[in-house]
């Protein structure tokens, strides 16, 4: 997908959803060995949303019915459903299949992609592709994850780190040529693997095992090796996708990394050369969210009307995988 095809593919809605329930960083300071003034210097964050109850689909809809409403569609307007999760509802059936029923989409077929932190990214050039080859008219795009299941609350190298939430958007043809998703660079690198992961639950170590310890179901990270390659990686494929699109850094109006720490969107920015007023940061409120990082950062640009029609915003992460990339979208809403 490149400038030179004549179909373009917008970004027409944004919307997103974190559950009410603030955690503070003094919670923590109650039964672990952490401070506050540790895990706002070390990483950024402040507080972060935990859900109480339900699933990843139950952060999904409330994100995807404002997401419709502000697109003035209905649910039987969206041809195709994209859930990125590393938290699905179940193993199977998938969790778009749970949200097309909870929306009521008839119309739709869908899916899920897992590519941890970098899920979205991933998922907007799915649809994206879908929407130029003729195969989906609308697709709805949501990032979501509910951290908090696989989430050590015990552990405070991983405790203090995540939260819990939901970005939705609407990916279908764009009315002005050169506006909405353009580009994009993805790489995955499995090698990468073993840094940042959860081992039980699928095929390798099914959960009935009775040999299967209580820490395989969490998350499993060595920290400095996942900062070290996402600082390096972000930043390579953001100047990858400014080279072959011809656009240098000065061209970049905003620039949403995936919030995995605070340490690692300013180093990012740093070497991308990047004013910290374009570089967007919601993580100390939200902590990391996995998929929904970028996406509810995007909304939460939209509704504090920061957003212009022609601004060039590049979103990038790195996750589980490893995964990563860039993509760049030149924004173009929806206008009632
Ligand atoms: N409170 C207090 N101390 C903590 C702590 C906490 N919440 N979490 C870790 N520590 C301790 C460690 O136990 C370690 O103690 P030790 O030296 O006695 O063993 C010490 O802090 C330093 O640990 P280290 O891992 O070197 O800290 P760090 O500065 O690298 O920060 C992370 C740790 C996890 C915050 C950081 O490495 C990071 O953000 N990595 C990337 C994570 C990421 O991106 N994950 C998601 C994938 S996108």
């Amino acid at each position: 997908m490149n400038l030179t095809d004549n179909t373009f593919v917008t970004i027409s809605s944004v919307a997103h959803y974190f559950p009410p329930t603030v955690i503070n960083n003094k919670y923590f300071e109650n039964y672990l060995d952490t401070s506050n003034e540790w895990i706002v210097k070390r990483t950024g964050i402040h507080e972060r949303r935990f859900a109480l109850n339900g699933a990843t689909s139950d952060l999904i809809i409330p994100a995807a019915k404002e997401c419709l409403r502000r697109r003035n569609l209905r649910p039987r307007d969206i041809d195709c459903i994209i859930v990125c999760t590393v938290t699905p509802d179940y193993q199977f059936p998938n969790t778009a299949a749970v949200v097309q029923d909870k929306l009521g989409c008839r119309n739709a077929w869908g899916f899920d992609i897992s590519a941890a932190c970098s899920g979205f990214v991933f998922g907007l050039s799915t649809a994206a592709s879908f929407v130029k080859s003729g195969l989906a008219k609308r697709v709805l795009l949501c990032g979501a994850d509910k951290m908090t299941s696989v989430l050590n609350l015990n552990d405070r190298n991983q405790a203090v780190l995540f939260g819990d939430g939901a970005g939705v958007c609407i990916i279908e043809k764009s009315d002005l040529p050169n506006y909405g998703v353009i580009d994009q660079v993805l790489h995955i690198d499995g090698s990468g693997g073993q840094y940042l992961k959860k081992v039980a639950g699928g095929s390798f170590l099914p959960a009935w095992h009775s040999d299967v310890k209580p820490e395989d179901h969490y998350i499993h990270q060595e920290g400095q090796t996942v900062f070290k390659n996402a600082v390096t990686e972000m930043t390579n494929a953001t100047f990858n996708l400014l080279r072959k699109q011809k656009l240098s850094n000065k061209d970049i109006t905003w620039f949403i990394p995936h919030q995995a720490n605070l340490r690692i969107i300013k180093s990012v920015g740093e070497k991308l050369g990047l004013p910290n007023e374009k570089v967007v940061v919601t993580i100390d409120k939200f902590a990391n969210t996995t998929s929904a990082t970028i996406p509810s950062a995007m909304s939460m640009l939209w509704e504090d009307r920061k957003l212009r029609k022609g601004d060039n915003i590049i979103i990038a992460s790195f996750g589980a995988g490893f995964t990563w990339g860039a993509s760049l979208i030149r924004w173009n809403p929806y206008e009632a």
